[in-house]
């Protein structure tokens, strides 16, 4: 039942100073952390991480953010902790979600609409292990 999630803080809060507050929430809910590291993620590696979003209107913008500074990657553990970091994170638009969630605490648009969200968290179990080995690829 235990499985893990790779949580982004993306550049927007590193910049802010919240990678703190991030970590201070995920130890809260009781998740446990496995790894920690600080970056600046080449385009190659966010668009293995984007793969998905590939062709959309903003992934080209998206990359742009992502890589325009330092993130700290992080995996952190606990049973069905895929679904209670997104549920921490709030929803993806930071004007529309709700006080109490991180993205709904320290996220707003900036006039860049809603890819300056503060957080990513893994949506699945398979996208969970794809991206750990993407930012973690030495972690067993
Ligand atoms: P994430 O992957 O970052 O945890 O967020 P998510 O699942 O809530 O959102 P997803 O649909 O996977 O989108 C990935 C990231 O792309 C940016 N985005 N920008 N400008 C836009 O319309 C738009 N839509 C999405 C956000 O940074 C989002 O987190
Ligand atoms: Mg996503």
């Amino acid at each position: 039942m235990t499985e893990r999630s790779l949580v982004l803080v993306k550049p927007d809060a590193f910049a802010r100073g919240l990678t703190g507050e991030v970590l201070r929430r995920i130890e809260g809910k009781g998740y446990t952390l496995v790894a920690l590291k600080v970056l600046t993620p080449e385009r190659d590696l966010l668009a293995q991480h984007y793969a998905e979003h590939e062709g959309k209107g903003f992934y080209g913008e998206l990359l742009d953010f992502m890589s325009s500074g330092p993130v700290t990657a992080i995996v952190i553990e606990g049973v069905r902790c895929i679904e209670g970091f997104r549920s921490l994170a709030g929803k993806t638009d930071p004007t529309a979600a709700a006080p109490g969630s991180i993205r709904g605490d320290f996220g707003r648009d900036w006039g860049n609409g809603p890819t300056e969200n503060i957080v990513h968290g893994s949506d699945s179990p398979e996208s969970a292990v794809r991206e750990i080995g993407i930012w973690f690829p030495d972690l067993g």
